[in-house]
Parts: structure tokens; C-alpha cells; sequence
């Protein structure tokens, strides 16, 4: 009975025992957890804040924040994308995302997009040197205002510089370059959200759009394929948000591309109808190698191709700023540029530019000596789905 009873009450007294160890251990790591959660919103809000921009040189007062910085998409070879995130002006947390991406293959989505286009500022030769875009994403819709209905339609902008050796996008392994093409692109840009994502957590919620212009024909429907099989794939919180993608001004295939951009010329009373018949006879669009090659649909563009030395076709109505044979050459072919530059607004190697074009609408200082795109054309895969 003594030993009976000494047996059980030293049970109950391992039991005690046992049982403040668990309360204890679960204690502790339930500290721990909420210890290692702290740590890593730290460090989450130290990354974001590493990344913010306070203010550019030159930018006049704004309300919005920004943020740019490299996303590491391969650590093994060292590659690197560049992104500039920057908030809508108004109520950013009700707005959805939209991620922007220039063509080329080779432009830069800063250089152009950011910086010429939908982005909130245009360099100026005047004081301040940068002044507000009145095109830019937020603002608000004419159409709206004219029915009485204000409505904002602004996003939150991600332009994204892509793939690796555009803009300020890198890879620290040299034969990556002679692997780019529409593939790459897609699967860097897929890593890139995910690990964009993964530093700006709050975000994720968002609606994504994923829209972009000229060859980003290419790439946006093919990360946006990437984006929608990847999150069947992918764990939970690694989740993409993917709304829809938008495409302006779309490169599907050279010969589209080119029969579209000369009939769009005739449309527009650019090119007589003679030159465009002469076009339409001898070239055979569908046929890359034929209309790329054939002497008499060569000698037929030609007759296309001497608007540019009069307009720009990209604009028609603006006048053309540029009379410079250089550029000229640039719109003619596809964009030829030796090594790696940083783009135009914010290459270090930019000389004062070579005019200011006082009478385009936009305004911007062209400067002939630096370039937006790097020539990827030589090695470049591109996927067509026909
Ligand atoms: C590329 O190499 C540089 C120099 O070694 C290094 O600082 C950088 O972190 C590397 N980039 C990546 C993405 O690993
Ligand atoms: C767009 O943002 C700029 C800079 O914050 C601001 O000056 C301008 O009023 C905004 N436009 C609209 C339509 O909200
Ligand atoms: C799904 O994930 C696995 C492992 O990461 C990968 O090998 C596979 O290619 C992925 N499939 C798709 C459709 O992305
Ligand atoms: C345009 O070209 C003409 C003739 O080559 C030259 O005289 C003129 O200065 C150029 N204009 C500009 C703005 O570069």
C-alpha cells in the first residue's frame, strides 16, 4: 500500500512536473514566435525603408511615396531586377497595382514609361528640373468629368525594368545574356512579383494588372500566363493577386507590326496611295523572310520609310522634334546600341543635351548621346504562338 502509494504520488509528481515543462516550452516558443514576428517585421520595414525614395533632384513637393530598389531573381548567377514603385496620390490603399513594361526587347520601362510617359514627373530645362506630367496615371478621367461623375482613376505604378542587361537591371553572370529571351523574361519577371511581394507583404491584397506597350506584346501575356500556371503552383502565401493585362500598341510579329504601322501611314493620308500599292504588291507580310529580303518590297518601303524624314510616325500630330539623321536611323531600324547604358534621364555619361525641342508638346530634353534601349535583337528568343 506504502509503496503503492508512494509510486502514485510520484507520478502525480512527474505528471506536475511533465505538465509545467509543456506549459512552459509552448510558452517560450509562443514568445519566441512572437519575437521572431517582430524581428521580421523589423526587417520588412527596414528593407521597404532602404528602398524609399525621399525625394529626386530637382522634384517639386509631392503627397505620394515611392520606392525603387533590385529584387534578386537568381541568386546563384546574380541576377537582378530594378523596380520603381510609385503610390497613387490619392487613397493608394482603395487602388489597384499595375505593373508597366516597356518593348524592345531592350527599352527601359524607367527610361521611357516612368520617365516620358505615365509616370508623375517630366524633366524640364527650366526651374524646377522636374515638373508634374498632366497625363500621368492619376489623372482624373475627362470623360467622367464631362458626365459630371469625378472619378479618379489612378493606380498604384510598378515599372519594372526588363529582362536582366535593360535599364538598370543586371546579372553578374555574362552568358545570361546570350540566353535572354521571351522565356526568361516571363520566368524572371514571375520571380520577380513573387519576391516583390514577399518585401512589400501589405500590398499583396492589391488587384494586379500587368499592362505595357510595343513588344511588351510579348511580354506581358506571357507573364501573365506564367503568373496564372504559377499560382496553381505556388503556396498560399506566395499568391498572386492577377486581375487582367492590358496591351497598347502591341508587337505581336514583325510582319503585322510592319503591314499594321504602313497601312496606318495610308490611313492617315501619310503616304499617298501609289506608295501604298506599290507597298501591298510587292511585299508579302506573312512571309518574314520574303518581305525582310525581297529587293522590290524593300524598294517599295523605301518609299514608306521617307516620311520619317519629315514626321514622326509615332506622333503624328506633334511637330517632329528631331532632324538629327541618328535618330532617324534609330526609328527606321530597330534601336542599335553598343554595351550597356543607363537610361537617358539618368545616365551619369549625359552630356548637356544637344537641344531642347521648345515646340513638343511633351517637352522632354532629348539627349542624343545616351539611350533608352540596349540592342538585345542579336540573341534574343522570341516565342511566337500562331
Ligand atoms: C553581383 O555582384 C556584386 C559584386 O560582387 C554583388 O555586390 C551583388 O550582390 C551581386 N548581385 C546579386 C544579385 O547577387
Ligand atoms: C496628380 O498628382 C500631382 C502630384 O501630386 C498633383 O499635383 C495633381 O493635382 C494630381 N492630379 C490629380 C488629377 O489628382
Ligand atoms: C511547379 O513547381 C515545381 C517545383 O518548384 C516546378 O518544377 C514546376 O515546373 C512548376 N510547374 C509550373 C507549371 O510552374
Ligand atoms: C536641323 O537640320 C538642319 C540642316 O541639317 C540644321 O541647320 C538645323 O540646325 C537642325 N535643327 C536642329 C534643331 O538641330
Amino acid at each position: 500500500m506504502g509503496l503503492v502509494s508512494s509510486l502514485s504520488s510520484t507520478n502525480i509528481a512527474v505528471s506536475l512536473l511533465l505538465l509545467v515543462l509543456v506549459f512552459l516550452s509552448v510558452a517560450v516558443s509562443a514568445v519566441d514566435e512572437v519575437k521572431n514576428g517582430r524581428v521580421e517585421r523589423e526587417l520588412l520595414v527596414q528593407q521597404q525603408e532602404g528602398d524609399r525614395v525621399s525625394r529626386l533632384p530637382g522634384q517639386p513637393e509631392v503627397s505620394f511615396k515611392q520606392y525603387a530598389g533590385y529584387v534578386t531573381v537568381d541568386e546563384s548567377h546574380g541576377r537582378a531586377l530594378f523596380y520603381w514603385f510609385l503610390e497613387s496620390t490619392h487613397r493608394p490603399h482603395d487602388k489597384p497595382l499595375l505593373l508597366w513594361l516597356n518593348g524592345g526587347p531592350g527599352c527601359s520601362s524607367i527610361g521611357y514609361g516612368e520617365a516620358e510617359e505615365l509616370g508623375p514627373f517630366f524633366p524640364s530645362k527650366a526651374q524646377p528640373e522636374l515638373t508634374f506630367n498632366r497625363h500621368s496615371w492619376n489623372l482624373t478621367n475627362v470623360d467622367n468629368v464631362r458626365l459630371g461623375k469625378i472619378k479618379r482613376t489612378a493606380a498604384n505604378l510598378l515599372f519594372l525594368e526588363s529582362p536582366v542587361g535593360v535599364g538598370f537591371s543586371y546579372t553578374n553572370t555574362s552568358t545570361d545574356i546570350s540566353q535572354l529571351g521571351d522565356t526568361m523574361a516571363a520566368k524572371d519577371a514571375h520571380t520577380f512579383l513573387i519576391n516583390w511581394f514577399r518585401r512589400f507583404p501589405q500590398l499583396r491584397s492589391r488587384d494586379l494588372y500587368i499592362a505595357g506597350e510595343s513588344y511588351a506584346g510579348h511580354y506581358v501575356p506571357q507573364l501573365a500566363e506564367a503568373v496564372f500556371d504559377g499560382n496553381k503552383n505556388v503556396s498560399k502565401d506566395d499568391q498572386i493577386n492577377f486581375k487582367g493585362f492590358i496591351i497598347g500598341n502591341a508587337l505581336m510579329d514583325d510582319g503585322t507590326d510592319q503591314k499594321g504601322m504602313v497601312e496606318y501611314a495610308w490611313d492617315h493620308a501619310v503616304i499617298s496611295d501609289q506608295v501604298y500599292d506599290k507597298v501591298k504588291h510587292a511585299c508579302d507580310f506573312a512571309d518574314e523572310e520574303e518581305f525582310t529580303s525581297a529587293a522590290a518590297c524593300k524598294e517599295a518601303l523605301k518609299g514608306y520609310f521617307d516620311v520619317y524624314y519629315l514626321i514622326d510616325m509615332y506622333s503624328l500630330f506633334a511637330p517632329a522634334c528631331f532632324n538629327d539623321s541618328t535618330f532617324i536611323t534609330r526609328r527606321r531600324q530597330r534601336p542599335l546600341i553598343r554595351g550597356q547604358l543607363a537610361p537617358r534621364f539618368f545616365s551619369k555619361f549625359v552630356s548637356p543635351p544637344n537641344f531642347l525641342c521648345a515646340a513638343s508638346r511633351r517637352g522632354y530634353i532629348a539627349s542624343l548621346n545616351s539611350e533608352n534601349c540596349v540592342n538585345l535583337h542579336i540573341n534574343f528568343v522570341t516565342n511566337f504562338e500562331k
